[in-house]
């Protein structure tokens, strides 16, 4: 039996801060972001936009294709969740309408949580063929103002019908996995706002590739020619190259720079202006190459890394199915990328750093654009609606 992603859609917010606002504000050389940390802009949600909302408009258009009654659980990964208590997914559930016969739960290990989710419903369906899982990964990363991470914030949501007989990629069974506490990325409780240890996150990233990867070459006998597309965790761009030169230095791979490039960069693209969605980053990248790859992918097998600080990663693997061209929704993930409207430096910082979300009663001014949208707290209750 082939299990894996049948439908997969993403959504991001509807305005960006570009980096070259951001570093002329800053008096930065620009070309720290664009080429030193390959980025060109960061979504930015508004105040009305939270990871619920943003799951919902990645997950609508999936659901208009099916029969929405039949989906069984929906495995919510996000590490910007918005209740301590109550899961993200069920506020969601509920925005959607979907049938009371479903499971609901939450997943969290920071920019993990979205393949643990995709890996336990890939499971699900393989003890059950009957299963319709929506999976959703989805973040809205943000730092300190004047920190390091303040340059590799984003947002975003992906939604991913896992099924049997999947139209888009089989997941293959096997995987190879690290864990390791170490503290390189955390966020407290009581924080909005993420910490980090900049530079030995990535060092423990990259470490984190190189045991997941022999795991994985001793769990499935699969190697490094046996792939054909390599998906990478994004935070920022050059961190998915710097990973991919790590394992081709690690296999003693001999590549051109263009076969390097074809394998890694039409993965890029999307996340390059997006910026970090966390646990969505991953399946981001994915959607990238799906949207944006020249080649005819059918049969082709592409690799997952997800890295999630703290920190746990996964290497596994996928191969793109017959036809998978037909059910693809890159015009939809094109339009939302372009009509996002940029902000000011000020603007940003009126989004994304001044609204106290804390607060038992709030009314959001309106400037989310829709389909749904976060719409206030009222006695410490969230309240949504759908707004078009
Ligand atoms: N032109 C071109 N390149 C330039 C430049 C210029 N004018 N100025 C600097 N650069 C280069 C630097 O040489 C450096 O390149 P290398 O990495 O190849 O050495 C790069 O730009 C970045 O410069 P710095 O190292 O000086 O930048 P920084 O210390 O201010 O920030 C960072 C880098 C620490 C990664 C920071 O972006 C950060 O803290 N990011 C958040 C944490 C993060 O994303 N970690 C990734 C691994 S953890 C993870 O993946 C989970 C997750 O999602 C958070």
């Amino acid at each position: 039996m082939k299990v894996g992603i049948d439908l997969i859609h993403f959504a991001t917010a509807d305005y960006y801060l570009g980096l070259d606002t951001f570093a002329a504000e800053k008096h930065i050389d620009v070309e720290k972001f664009t080429i030193g940390i390959g980025q060109e802009r960061m979504s930015i949600a508004p105040p009305d936009e939270d990871v619920v909302s943003l799951a919902a408009k990645a997950a609508a258009p999936l659901l208009e294709q099916i029969n929405a009654n039949e989906i069984s659980a929906v495995l919510f990964a996000t590490e910007t969740g918005v209740d301590q208590s109550k899961s993200a997914g069920v506020f969601l559930h509920g925005l959607l309408g979907l049938s009371n016969r479903c499971r609901v739960i939450e997943f969290k290990h920071a920019c993990y949580a979205g393949a643990a989710a995709l890996q336990m419903a890939t499971t699900m369906v393989r003890a059950n063929p009957k299963e319709k899982i929506l999976v959703i990964a989805a973040d809205i990363a943000k730092y300190d103002i004047d920190t390091s991470g303040e340059a590799t914030q984003g947002c975003g949501a992906v939604a991913m019908l896992i099924t049997e007989s999947p139209r888009i990629i089989e997941i293959e069974p096997g995987s190879g996995f690290y864990t390791d506490d170490v503290m390189d990325f955390w966020r407290p409780n009581h924080r909005t706002t993420a910490l980090v240890d900049g530079k030995y996150s990535t060092k423990v990233y990259l470490n984190s590739l190189k045991h997941a990867w022999e795991h994985f070459t001793e769990q499935t006998g699969r190697t490094f020619n046996d792939i054909d597309y390599f998906c990478y965790h994004i935070p920022f761009t050059k961190m998915a190259e710097k990973a991919h030169k790590t394992l081709v230095k690690k296999v003693g791979a001999k590549l051109t720079q263009a076969q390097f490039d074809a394998q890694t960069l039409p993965s890029q693209l999307y996340n390059r202006i997006v910026g970090n969605s966390y646990s969505a980053s991953l399946f981001v990248g994915f959607i990238s190459l799906l949207d944006n790859s020249l080649q005819n992918l059918e049969g082709k097998r592409i690799s997952f890394f997800s890295y999630g600080s703290g920190c746990v990663a996964e290497f596994f693997t996928g191969i793109m199915q017959p036809g998978y061209q037909k059910v693809l929704m890159t015009a939809d993930h094109r339009k939302q990328i372009d009509q996002r409207q940029p902000l000011s430096y000020q603007a940003y910082l009126d989004f994304y750093h001044k609204t106290d979300c804390t607060l038992e009663n709030v009314v959001f001014p309106l400037n989310n654009k829709g389909p749904y949208r976060l719409a206030g707290i009222e006695d410490h209750k969230r309240y949504y609606e759908k707004t078009n």
